[in-house]
């Protein structure tokens, strides 16, 4: 029996009906951009991560552009963010201007802490980019505590909670990311920025608009980058679904603990006081290279994301060189990501286990 990596199509199966109709509403009203459909998917997000505001934008890695923007970062600040993360979440301070300064995360977490955070501060700090990564939640409030504002990269981390609340509400803003195999999928590319604070919210509106507010009058040069209608309803179709998805995630990572996982490699260990909806299930095993071949013999989809850590890439020569990050780089040397969705069975995480016992043995 193989077992895919990722699987978005069986929990939406049933829902082709209603996602027509919401199509269809859309091509009625002839409204594409920046309509109902972005209105009401703002107000029922920003609800289900219990935050004042949801700003729609084109995508994940513009959201963070953006709310770095809107939060006051520019040229002449440095960002904190961790090395071991998506590319985007590094990409994203570079647009603006900023400096990134490397962090290290914790190995068992995958998350920065307030004290691989503190290691990377200096007076010229401006933010903190808190990654969610692969669903856990990183101790935004523990972050904070030292002073320096918050942006939460939550892409992969919709559906997770923490003991302080949900991804979304922790820091002074927050990005996500509805890329097609993240935990609320859209049909394409979209993302947005959730905030508490009306005036953040504000300037994201304008710079997810070319700087304007009815672009007649600008006020600042800033991006085309909106969500659009039919990626919103789609989204809020599925909204409501999230915690039942995010429910099955954190199901399936009980089927591997129960499948005698734990015993054959690593397993991710929630921040203290988190209940991940995990987005990516990354284990850890010294020779990993000899698991991802016995995974794939077996037919098991598996990924290392981030054997390159982002400090190291090409383009990051400027800010990465000389950095060093040592559980950044054990992390990258042997994390691997097995199979992960909402419909995730025991039977497929004892599959997982049979072909990840065979290197053990
Ligand atoms: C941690 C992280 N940050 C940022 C992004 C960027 O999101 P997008 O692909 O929607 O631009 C992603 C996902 O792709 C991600 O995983």
């Amino acid at each position: 029996m193989s077992v895919p990596l990722f699987d978005a199509a069986t929990p939406r199966a049933g829902l082709r009906e209603e996602l027509r109709a919401a199509i269809d509403r859309v091509l009625e009203t002839e409204r594409f951009i920046l309509g109902p459909e972005v209105a009401g998917f703002e107000r029922e997000l920003a609800h289900y991560c219990a935050t004042g505001y949801a700003v729609g934008v084109a995508n994940g890695t513009d959201a963070i552009t953006i709310a770095l923007r809107a939060m006051g970062v520019g040229p002449g600040d440095e960002v904190v963010v961790p090395s071991f993360t998506f590319y985007a979440s590094v990409e994203a301070i570079v647009h603006t201007g900023a400096t990134p300064v490397f962090c290290d995360i914790e190995a068992d977490t995958y998350c920065a802490t307030a004290d691989t955070v503190h290691a990377a501060l200096t007076p010229r700090a401006k933010a903190v980019i808190a990654v969610h990564l692969f669903g856990n939640v990183a101790p935004v409030p523990e972050i904070e505590a030292l002073g320096v504002p918050v942006l939460e990269d939550a892409a992969q981390a919709l559906g997770s909670e923490s003991a302080f609340g949900r991804p979304g509400s922790l820091g002074m803003a927050a990005t996500v990311s509805f890329y097609p195999s993240k935990n609320l999928p859209a049909f394409g590319d979209a993302g947005a920025i959730l905030t508490s604070e009306e005036s953040i919210a504000e300037q994201a509106r304008i710079l997810r608009f070319h700087g304007s507010r009815d672009k007649v009058d600008y006020e600042q040069v800033g991006y085309n980058s909106r969500l659009d209608e039919l990626q919103a309803a789609i989204l809020r179709v599925q909204l409501p679904y999230l915690q039942r998805w995010a429910d099955g995630r954190r199901q399936a990572a009980r089927h591997y603990e129960e499948a005698g996982l734990g015993e054959l490699v690593g397993l991710p260990q929630p921040v203290p006081g988190a209940s991940p909806a995990w987005h990516l299930y990354v284990v850890s095993h010294p020779d990993v290279e000899r698991v991802e071949r016995a995974l794939a013999a077996a037919g098991i989809g598996c990924k290392a994301y981030y054997r390159t850590p982002v400090h190291r890439q090409a383009p990051m020569r400027e800010w990465g060189a000389g950095v060093r990050l040592p559980a950044t780089e054990h992390a990258a040397r042997t994390h691997l990501a097995i199979p992960m969705s909402p419909v995730l069975t025991r039977a497929q995480a004892d599959e997982v286990a049979a072909a990840a016992r065979a290197v053990a043995g």
